[in-house]
């Protein structure tokens, strides 16, 4: 089937189901909610979802171990549910893509429950080894969430790798027999009608033969073996092959620790297996390589990885746009300021929503949530952060300082309950919620922001309109005009003699701002701003956070 690349012109919207938007009283998010919701969506500009897992999973990281991957979880609505979501969605002309976890499973599907006990054809679904002698693990490689990445089964009586958290069992890809599984499960779905997948920890599925010890990357020790493993492309080259390419997807791969030049395998439009990468760089201007690594916010760094991948990809393959995602705490707590937290909203906002890509807003973003800060880590429900609260963190920190620490690190920060409105529990459940609401529910909601004309929401909407309107957002060439200030980024698109300008500070104080060469601010038009269009000279002092984007034809 041709290739029509419909996802160039999409903007889309991540949902985290279970702290959407609770539709049946039982305090979980649920289908019915995002039912009644599609009008919302539809309303920011967004007219492609993605979501995040709804399959059958015990929740131990929040869906992302899976414990059958062809229905909908009934706390979710069920695949009834689905389906009228999937033909609401399509209805409006917007396309959904499911998350594809294909790296491990649940310890609860069926399949480990076979493989542990050696039952046919399941016993090489996973990668199970012996115990070495004197009681010694496989190899020295670290999991992701808990400890080290080998778990001894009693009942087999051997290790299984698990990457990520003790639940969670690799597949052992370089069986044929997982590879069928795989694609049968991507049909089941393009067959439903889904319209791509976002491929989680994609990059990670083909691990190096023999497994050996790992002397690099103290906290992730392995990953040099199994990232981009040896036959990776092999893989991907198969699904889309045998599943993908009888449909006109979209699909995404999740790839920590990549850059462009590695990228390009995998996302090259004349030979890429997938269409776009979920790539790290961009949350690193904050933390060397993890969240929890802290550094001091730098706009400089981040910078430098928007134009990386604006300049390295630029005619050869297609970017994805983000600043957050259920992964990373809230991006106004990051890399804006709570104190100026419309005002820096908005123009995190223009820092990304204008780049060449396809741009994503996670829940919440549209309406500036921020960091959750609860009193006790008990209150932490993320496998990760427990993690790292119980053991990475205490071996060297008081206790204060590591929830501090956690404040400002945890993925959980952006999986509290969307806020719709000021009434009980942010207007998310009748129930009780699963998990806690932001304190700043009755300041931050949909409700407020929809009558507000200077709402972050209502910038939003703006901002994707005026995407959506000019041509030059989609197809013009990229230029960073002040790659080396630690305050400003300014950035241009151009085709032919379409222009845009968008100016964005990172700082509070102010800043001299004088337009690039060959832009003559008065002669363009202001589209977008969070202050006001004062000028002079053509430029302008900044006020704290400050936003402008000019057009010019
Ligand atoms: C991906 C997901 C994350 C999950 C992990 C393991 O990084 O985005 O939420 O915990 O994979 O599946």
């Amino acid at each position: 089937m041709e290739k029509t690349r419909w996802y160039k012109d999409r903007v889309f919207y991540q949902i985290w189901p279970r702290s959407f938007l609770d539709g049946d009283g039982d305090g979980v998010g649920d289908l019915l909610g995002v039912y009644e919701k599609l009008d919302y969506i539809q309303s920011l500009g967004c007219d492609g979802i993605w979501f995040s897992p709804l399959y059958p999973s015990p929740g131990v990281d929040c869906g992302y171990d899976i414990s059958d991957y062809m229905d909908i979880d009934a706390m979710y609505g069920g695949m009834e549910a689905f389906r009228k979501v999937l033909d609401g969605a399509h209805a409006r002309g917007m396309k959904v893509i499911m998350d594809l976890v294909v790296n491990h499973t649940s310890d609860e599907h069926e399949w480990f429950q076979k493989s542990r006990r050696r039952i046919e054809p399941y016993t090489d679904y996973y990668i199970w080894r012996p115990q070495g002698l004197g009681g010694k693990l496989p190899n020295n490689w670290d999991s992701m969430f808990e400890g080290k990445a080998w778990q001894w089964d009693e009942l087999r009586r051997e290790y299984y790798l698990h990457l990520f958290a003790v639940k969670q069992p690799d597949l052992n890809m370089d069986n044929p027999l997982v590879r069928q599984e795989v694609k049968r499960i991507m049909r089941f779905w393009l067959d439903l009608g889904v319209d791509g997948f976002r491929e989680d920890v994609i990059t990670f599925i083909s691990k190096r033969d023999g497994l050996p010890n790992d002397y690099f990357m103290p906290a992730s020790r392995g990953i040099a073996h199994y990232n981009h493993g040896p036959r990776v492309h092999q893989y991907l080259e198969e699904f889309k092959h045998d599943a993908l390419d009888g449909h006109d997807t979209f699909t995404i791969g999740e790839a920590p620790l990549v850059a462009p030049k590695k990228a390009l395998d995998y996302i090259d439009e004349r030979h890429g297996q997938l269409d776009t990468m979920i790539q790290f760089q961009c949350m690193n201007a904050d933390c060397f390589l993890i969240d929890y690594a802290a550094l001091p916010f730098s706009a400089r760094r981040l910078k430098r990885a928007f134009d990386l991948w604006q300049y390295k990809l630029d005619g050869k393959a297609w970017n994805m746009l983000y600043l957050e995602n259920h992964d990373h705490p809230r991006v106004i707590s990051r890399y804006g300021s709570e104190k100026y937290r419309v005002e820096s909203g908005k123009m995190l906002a223009c820092s990304y929503l204008f780049q060449k890509g396809t741009p994503f807003v996670y829940q919440g973003q549209e309406i500036g949530m921020t960091n959750w800060r609860p009193k006790k880590a008990s209150d932490y429900e993320d496998v990760q952060t427990r993690w790292h609260y119980e053991h990475m963190l205490a071996k060297v920190l008081p206790d204060d300082v590591r929830l501090k620490w956690c404040h400002r690190a945890s993925r959980d920060s952006a999986r509290t309950p969307m806020q719709w409105s000021a009434e009980k529990n942010a207007g998310f459940t009748t129930g009780t919620p699963w998990f806690h609401v932001n304190d700043n529910y009755r300041e931050v909601n949909v409700a407020a922001q929809e009558n507000d004309p200077n709402s972050l929401l209502r910038f939003y909407r703006d901002a994707i309109m005026i995407r959506k309107r000019l041509r030059v957002i989609r197809d013009g060439d990229y230029v960073d005009h002040t790659p080396l200030s630690g305050s400003l980024y300014v950035y241009s698109r151009t085709l032919g003699d379409e222009k845009l300008l968008v100016v964005c500070s990172f700082v509070e104080r102010p800043v001299h701002f004088r337009a690039p060469q060959g832009f003559e601010l008065s002669r363009g038009e202001l589209l977008l701003a969070n202050y006001g269009s004062g000028l002079s000279k053509n430029g302008f002092i900044t006020k704290p956070y400050e936003c402008r984007v000019y057009h010019f034809t």
